[in-house]
């Protein structure tokens, strides 16, 4: 079966409590789940991985081909547009990642608009809130599919 690994960039370990009229009110535990049963559906394998350091996401990125995984959904958070090291570890590795964000990172401060990942990534979804985690994954599985 095809392995999709989810990654969740810092501080989405608290989502459910911070900054609810951004994020809502769902838990990272209760998107893992809604994904666990969603790859059930497309006959896909996940992993999911949350870290608040971006050594950890560049190292885990690092070793995805040797974990046997195919493809990536990442929320980079705040390291989407901050994070040089991020995206050269998605560069290096050649896996295709569709990258995800529960708000609509272009309806928000000039900061957030800009992504270092974007340009790395096979597609961008954002906006949708934990549905934006949901498209990713389909996305992910059709292109895993054909890999
Ligand atoms: C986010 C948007 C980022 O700008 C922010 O730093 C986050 C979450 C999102 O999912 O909307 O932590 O990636």
């Amino acid at each position: 079966m095809k392995k999709i690994l989810i990654i969740h960039g810092p501080n989405l370990n608290l989502l459910g409590t911070r900054e609810t009229n951004i994020y809502g009110r769902i838990t990272l535990e209760s998107i893992n789940k809604i994904l666990e049963d969603e790859a059930v559906n497309l006959g896909v394998e996940i992993s999911t991985f949350q870290s608040n350091h971006e050594g950890e996401i560049v190292q885990k990125i690092q070793d995805a081909k040797k974990d046997g995984f195919c493809a990536f959904v990442i929320n980079p958070a705040a390291y989407t547009h901050t994070s040089v090291a991020i995206r050269d570890a998605i560069a290096a590795v050649n896996v295709p990642t569709i990258e995800v964000h529960l708000s609509n990172i272009y309806s928000r401060e000039d900061f957030r608009k800009i992504s270092l990942i974007s340009p790395v990534a096979m597609g961008v979804i954002s906006g949708f809130g934990q549905d934006s985690y949901l498209f990713g994954l389909r996305a992910a599985a059709g292109i895993a599919k054909k890999i």
